[in-house]
């Protein structure tokens, strides 16, 4: 079977880390680069985190690209009080020697999408939407190329995570995310309401260090450095692993069960700026346009995260 060939990103982030982690460790994905966003931290540290970790996975070969280092029109917001000063705060961090590319991440994402057969490649935005929209705006014609989109953001039931509204990846850009739900792209959304339900238990942080290698001992310590906010807010047994769920999905849908609903973004309101307004019991006859993950085989899912970080 031919590999699935995916475009990641991201705003490392520990957690992303797991989900490049993840990618990189299976083969059923072709990763065929993958681009830094402003997000967690600024962009000249999520650009630095991404080849720090794919160094750490051995493969200092992907292509990594550096893209929009704000959101289209509101100012950054990043999350330090999160993922630490470096975003990857935790185990001490070599610096990085594999090449950042010099194409424009946005350019990047277009010109693969022109390149590639349509509906070849899935998107896998693991952070705010400004690449994803940027491409988008630039160049129209690319949006229908898109073989789908597998993100991680949002949130209904679970309300938000850094205002009472909105999750993070939506706040820090909600224009971004206007246009990307707006797209008509076949959508599938990790929001909160899931990525709540697999958290770094002591007992699954253990298996990790248990591994005895370089990428176990530094996915202990990401999720020992990760877990304390999460645990101290919501008195949580450790930390919602959000974005290596946008992977598992590409790995074993079966995990994961979700509704096609319609979803749409707060961008006007700042009382509710960012949030995903998510018509989950069909009430505003709006189109369906995403596939609302809700619920998750969380044992299931760190089965499979352990088993492929423990091949890095
Ligand atoms: O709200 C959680 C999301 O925001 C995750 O993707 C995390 O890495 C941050 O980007
Ligand atoms: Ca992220």
């Amino acid at each position: 079977m031919t590999a699935r060939k995916i475009i990641i990103d991201t705003d490392p982030g520990q957690d992303d880390a797991f989900a490049i982690l993840l990618a990189l460790a299976s083969p059923e994905l072709t990763v065929l680069g993958i681009c830094a966003v402003a997000g967690n931290v600024p962009l000249p540290l999520t650009e630095k985190n991404t080849r720090i970790i794919c160094e750490l996975a051995g493969k200092p070969q992907t292509r990594v690209f550096s893209g929009c280092d704000r959101p289209l029109k509101r100012p950054l917001v990043t999350a330090e009080h999160v993922h630490g000063k470096t975003g990857l705060d935790g185990p001490a961090l070599p610096e990085p020697t594999m090449p950042l590319e010099s194409q424009h991440a946005v350019d990047f994402i277009i010109d693969t999408l022109r390149r590639e057969p349509a509906h070849s490649v899935t998107l896998c935005p693991l952070g705010p939407l400004t690449n994803i929209a940027a491409a988008f705006l630039k160049a129209p014609d690319v949006v229908g190329r898109v073989q789908q989109i597998v993100l991680m953001g949002g949130a209904y039931f679970e309300v938000g995570n850094i205002t009472p509204a909105a999750e993070f990846n939506i706040y820090v850009d909600p224009d971004a995310a206007d246009v990307v739900f707006k797209s008509g792209v076949n959508l599938v959304v990790m929001p909160l309401d899931v990525t709540h339900k697999v958290l770094t238990t002591r007992k699954r942080v253990e298996a990790f260090r248990a591994m005895g290698t370089e990428v176990g001992r530094m996915a202990a310590e990401w999720a020992d450095f990760f877990e304390r906010f999460d645990m101290e807010k919501y008195g949580s047994e450790g930390a919602p692993l959000h974005d290596p769920t946008v992977i598992a999905y590409l790995l074993k849908p079966e995990l994961f069960k979700g509704r096609h609903i319609n979803v749409e973004i707060e961008t006007t309101s700042e009382l509710t700026m960012g949030m995903t307004v998510a018509d989950w019991w069909g009430v505003t006859g709006r189109p369906a346009n995403a596939l609302f993950v809700g619920s998750v085989d969380a044992d299931g899912f760190f089965a499979l995260l352990t088993e492929r970080l423990a091949r890095l």
